[in-house]
């Protein structure tokens, strides 16, 4: 496995390979959910490359850009092992040479609702740096996973929009056991937190079963979740949403395919998750 941490090595790297590449995006500290990503990759490109980059420009000036957790040895070991070919870890200045004036933003509703709402220029971060891993890495496909559904919804409309010859592959959320979606974030959970935690694929279940059972009223929907989730004390709602799956606007009547959508603070922790409605 080779390891760039500049531009210009990766892009030798990258020149070496023949074929299909994919890339597989992230932040590091992996789990099973970013190795599901890298399985994907494997199945369809014939070369891999994941980037492992903490993006300052993502995190809010009050978010946990100091404290997101960090293991790159770790995270070398799990992905060598997987297989992957080659791994980009840049530093800031590296992605951001001279601090960096140039950013892509994805303007309109979709990037404004929900995550774009309660985090100000989280998407133009991310899709930032996803414009630049694209045009350094020139993927064939890059892997992205549906636990972070607007991004990933964000990320499409930023492709289509400047024409990237990128397929955008989009990959199941992986689960623990218990129901509770893998997230980096997890880490900062306390026993208690991570008990208290459980509501967010609870209260989707819950939402999930009344439509199953008939409900297509959104605002009922959405009292749903809330219910549950405001009758745990450790829990506090940013936001409830039950959305058009490719607008993320809110529905009034809901439709097969709709996605249900929640953020929600456990203790000091940001959890989000989501699950697509279906009869
Ligand atoms: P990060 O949070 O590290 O996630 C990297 C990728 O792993 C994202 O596409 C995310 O949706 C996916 N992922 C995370 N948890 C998952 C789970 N439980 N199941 C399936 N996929 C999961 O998302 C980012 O980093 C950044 O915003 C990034 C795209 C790298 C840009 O900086």
């Amino acid at each position: 496995m080779q390891i760039a941490t500049t531009v210009a090595e990766l892009r030798a790297v990258r020149r070496a390979m023949a074929g299909d590449v994919g890339l597989v995006p992230t932040m590091g500290y992996l789990h099973e959910g970013h190795l599901s990503l890298v399985r994907a990759a494997r199945e369809r490109d014939d070369h891999v490359i994941a980037s492992v980059f903490v993006n300052p420009a993502q995190f809010g000036p009050d978010e946990d850009f100091e404290r997101y957790p960090r293991d790159p040895e770790r995270d070398l070991a799990l992905l060598r092992d997987k297989g992957v070919d080659a791994v980009f870890l840049p530093s800031a200045d590296e992605m951001y040479p001279n601090g960096a004036s140039t950013f892509v933003e994805v303007t309109g509703p979709l990037a404004q609702v929900l995550e774009g709402a309660h985090r100000p220029g989280h998407f133009r971060g991310v899709t930032t740096v996803v414009a630049k891993l694209f045009l350094i890495v020139e993927p064939r496909r890059a892997y992205f996973g549906r636990k972070d559904a607007q991004q990933l919804a964000v990320v499409r409309a930023m492709v289509r929009d400047l024409r990237f010859d990128v397929e955008v592959v989009g990959c199941p959320i992986v689960r623990e056991p218990d129901g509770l979606a893998l997230s980096s974030r997890n880490a900062y959970l306390s026993p208690e937190e991570r008990r208290a935690a459980l509501v967010l694929s609870r209260a989707l279940g819950r939402a999930e079963e009344a439509f199953a059972a008939g409900e297509r009223d959104g605002q009922r929907l959405r009292a749903i979740m809330r219910a549950l989730i405001g009758a745990e004390p450790l829990a506090r709602v940013d936001y409830v949403s039950v959305a058009h799956p490719e607008t993320l606007q809110e529905l009034d009547r809901v439709a097969d395919g709709a996605l249900a959508s929640l953020a929600v603070r456990i203790g000091a922790t940001r959890l989000i998750d989501n699950v697509t409605l279906t009869s």
